[in-house]
């Protein structure tokens, strides 16, 4: 038995944010941004939490796929900005939308938490545990944004996409995970610091702090990488693999990794230029962005590739079985 996804749903704040915006706050321009990253406008939310925005993506997720809340027995989010440290953003939404037989919980894994939700749920799956599940990933990152430094203030923005997930003999594949935590300085958001009764400091929060260039050569590395794991581990061609759906970090990542593969770019669709990296959100994001696009066909195979802050990366070979 498998994970399949029979219905996907995203939501992504109103406000947008263009670069022309960013230009007005720091030392940058909108050639600079677009050139590097491939980034032209971003959604910044002004009044939703990340479970507000988990919640709607869950619901037009739930709507597709034509379960209702109570049906679902796990809901899995991936987030690094949730709205408290206590309760889990997953215990929020399943409050909200009223899955009330659900079991509920986060992962943190940054930008790879999609993939690491799906993957979590695949392993339930397996073990015949749970037959319905809900995974989401959601992001207010405009909130530990250091909206004073422009090399990292450019490249975020906020959304949230959800799939619905059965116990069914269609779906993933294969799939992989990796984390390597020597390299956490790369990228990183410190939480509260140590500040108490027996400290003279007190508690400061962090923001997003990046060395760019180590997570680009990460990045470049790896994606190709795991992915060419996965097809080699199931004696699948290039030519067997639909679309490439990679976390949408930067677009010269993403150019990168399709030169190592050797693959044409319209293999690698993208919703960088309209959001900006949005970290756990991003593929589910790129899937709805597909699929109402009418890109995404039945016994399509697909894989999907996520890294992010840890450092922590995965892929996921599927077949499309909506
Ligand atoms: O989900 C994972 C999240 N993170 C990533 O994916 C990040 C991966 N890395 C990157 O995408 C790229 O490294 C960046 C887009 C962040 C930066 O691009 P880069 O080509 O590596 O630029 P750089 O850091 O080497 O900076 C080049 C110059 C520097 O100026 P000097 O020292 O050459 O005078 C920066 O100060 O660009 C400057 N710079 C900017 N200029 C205008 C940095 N940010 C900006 C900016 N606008 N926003």
């Amino acid at each position: 038995m498998t994970a399949r996804i029979v219905g996907i749903g995203a939501y992504v704040p109103e406000t947008i944010v263009t670069n022309h915006d960013l230009a007005n706050i720091v030392e940058t321009s909108d050639e600079w941004i677009y050139s590097r990253t491939g980034i032209k406008e971003r959604r910044i939310s002004v009044k939703e939490e990340t479970s507000d925005l988990a919640a709607e993506a869950a619901r037009r997720a739930l709507e597709h796929a034509g379960i209702k809340p109570a049906e679902l027995d796990l809901i899995v989010l991936g987030t690094s900005s949730p709205d408290c440290n206590y309760p889990s953003g997953a215990c929020e939404v399943q409050a909200k939308i009223g899955a009330v037989n659900a079991v509920a919980f986060d992962v943190s894994a940054a930008c790879a938490g999609f993939i690491f939700a799906l993957n979590i749920v695949q392993g339930f799956f397996k073990a015949g545990i749970y037959q319905n599940a809900l995974i989401i990933g959601a992001e207010t990152l405009s909130k530990v944004t250091n909206w004073e430094d422009r090399s990292t203030c450019v490249l975020f923005g906020d959304g949230a996409g959800a799939a619905v997930l059965k116990n069914d003999d269609c779906g993933v594949i294969d799939m992989l995970m990796g984390s390597d935590g020597t390299m956490g300085d790369f990228l990183k958001c410190k939480s509260r610091t140590l500040g108490n009764l027996l400290t003279e400091e007190r508690p400061e929060l962090g923001f997003t702090e990046m060395n760019g260039q180590e997570v680009f050569r990460f990045a470049v590395k790896r994606v190709p990488e795991s992915i060419e794991t996965l097809m080699k581990r199931n004696q699948m061609s290039k030519e067997e693999i639909k679309y490439y759906v990679l976390h949408q970090a930067n677009e010269r990542i993403i150019e990168a990794a399709a030169r190592r593969l050797k693959e044409p770019m319209e293999k690698f669709p993208m919703t960088i230029s309209k959001y900006g990296n949005t970290s756990t959100a991003s593929i589910p994001l790129l899937l709805d962005d597909m699929l109402k696009k009418g890109m995404l066909k039945q016994g399509d195979k697909i894989i999907l590739s996520g890294f992010g802050a840890g450092m922590t990366w995965g892929a996921v070979l599927l077949e499309w079985c909506i």
